[in-house]
């Protein structure tokens, strides 16, 4: 059992706390919003993750508690994760403000070794800084280490990811440093975990158990930053593959497919649609590309997936305009607003920035979204009406929306939504359903790098069935 500070509650600090506590450990997790405290000590659960409530009643005021008082937290513990945010700056750096607060306030609680963990991603360097605060606010050198420990977790399988993660990456300058991180994991890297009968359930491909890579800081840094921008190119790449595909006349579900099969490509990420979003892609490419440049390298490959993914956006309002002609005074069902499925978290979601487009452009627009509904009121307000569920959302509507690929759009009732709408127009950016089958719903049905298809025009060619992805 280890004594362990979580510096955040955020979507990772709450995970990670919740799962070390699942593993045995102490762990006081510590945020300075005391609403969030406050909601979290009186057995809340501010954010929509799958098992999170089971773990939090789990481990509540035993292994896991809730704090904001930081140098207590740092005191009673041997390792501090940090897990605070790192939002993009104006000219694109991670700002590092809110790691640099933790920082300076951990020295004077520096009782007995201890072991200072980035969990938030950050760039390269950062360990050295944390490195530097700390010393300058007096700590004696052989007091601490700091490591790095990137986390990969995907909101909406946020707890099974910590917990069946693909590896553990710890960046680690010292033995004794990483001898501690291996500590903590212990109980998924010697397969304990998983044999407990109380174990959340894992995914059916999980690595059991999942491999420690130990590097140094800097390599663990550039891992994160690199393994973001990786990922985000597969996707800029296979949408620019779709644009391609639209532009012939091809289809993009058929290309995924040969392409996906090549086992040094794979099928995973290859999913076209309005472009990535969220909270981690945007802004981790933004710093990646500063951080790199500031260190003598222009990656411009980075600045072609940014603007991809940008355009992407833009393609997918020429094809509503196309479908629609005027948007003006149109009423619109959008089924989705959240960055994506199984998530409440609406930050650079392009399903939210595209409903705003739609607005400026005078559209009116009804929508349903399963989980993120009360975050998406804080940023539209009365500018949209919400739905309590699609059938509603798509009563009286000129088109079908489908923005967020929600597990739960996967199984709707078409004849009941055909009977809602104005037109039976489904315009889907995420690529949930087989042309032909909506074409045989009596749908007009749009969706990305497939050939349009409508009752009265037969698809051009079959396209398989699709399963819905979550990767
Ligand atoms: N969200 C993801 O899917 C994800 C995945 C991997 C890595 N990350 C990275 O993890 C970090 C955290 O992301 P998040 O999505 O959990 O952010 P978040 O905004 O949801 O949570 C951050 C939390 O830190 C708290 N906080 C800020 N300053 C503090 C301080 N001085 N003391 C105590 N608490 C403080 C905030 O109140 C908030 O609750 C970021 O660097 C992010 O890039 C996020």
């Amino acid at each position: 059992m280890m004594r362990i500070a979580v510096v955040g509650s955020g979507y990772v600090g709450l995970v990670a706390g919740a799962c070390f506590a699942d593993f045995g450990h102490q762990v006081i997790l510590v945020d300075n919003d005391q609403q969030k405290l406050a909601a979290l000590q009186n057995g809340q659960v501010p954010i929509h993750e799958k098992f999170l409530p089971e773990l939090l009643d789990r481990h509540r005021g035993h292994r896991l508690t809730f704090s904001g008082d930081l140098h207590a937290a740092v005191a009673a513990s041997d390792a501090i994760f940090i897990a605070v945010g790192t939002p993009p700056t104006e000219e694109g750096h991670a700002d590092l403000s809110y790691v640099e607060s933790v920082a300076r306030s951990i020295p004077s609680a520096l009782d007995r070794y201890k072991v200072v963990v980035e969990k938030s991603t950050v760039p390269v360097y950062t360990s050295e800084w944390i490195r530097k605060i700390i010393l300058r606010n007096a700590a004696a050198p052989d007091s601490f280490d700091v490591a790095s420990n990137p986390e990969f977790l995907r909101e909406g399988t946020a707890v099974t990811d910590f917990l069946y993660p693909d590896r553990i990456v710890v960046g680690a300058d010292s033995e004794r440093c990483a001898e501690v991180l291996r500590n903590i994991y212990a109980p998924l890297t010697d397969g304990s975990y998983y044999q407990r009968p109380d174990a959340i359930p894992g995914p059916d491909r999980a690595q059991i158990p999942p491999p420690l890579i130990v590097t140094s800081t800097k390599s663990a840094e550039l891992i994160k930053h690199a393994s973001n921008a990786f990922l985000a190119m597969k996707i800029s790449f296979i949408n620019a593959v779709a644009s391609v595909c639209e532009s012939v006349g091809a289809n993009v579900q058929q290309v995924c497919r040969g392409i996906g099969t090549d086992s040094r490509i794979g099928p995973r990420f290859l999913n076209p649609g309005i472009g990535y979003g969220g909270s981690c892609f945007p802004k981790d490419l933004k710093a990646f590309r500063a951080v790199a440049r500031e260190c003598g390298y222009e990656f411009r490959l980075l600045d072609e997936v940014m603007l991809i993914n940008e355009e992407q956006r833009h393609r997918f309002l020429r094809k509503i305009r196309s479908a629609l002609w005027t948007l003006r005074g149109k009423r619109l069902a959008v089924l989705g607003l959240a960055f994506k499925g199984g998530t409440d978290d609406i930050r650079e979601s392009p399903a939210l920035l595209l409903t705003q487009t739609l607005l400026a452009e005078g559209c009116r627009i009804c929508a349903y979204d399963p989980a993120a509904k009360a975050r998406a009121q804080e940023v539209l307000h009365s500018q949209i009406e919400f739905a309590d569920n699609p059938y509603d959302a798509a009563r009286h509507a000129d088109a079908l929306l489908i923005l967020t690929e929600w597990e739960e759009f996967a199984a709707l009732d078409w004849n009941r939504l055909r009977d809602q709408l104005n037109d039976p127009i489904v315009i889907d950016g995420r690529n949930l359903y087989d042309p032909e089958a909506m074409a045989a719903l009596g749908f007009t049905y749009y969706s990305v790098g497939r050939p349009a298809v409508s009752p009265e025009i037969p698809p051009l060619s079959t396209s398989a069935p699709r399963k819905l992805k979550n990767a």
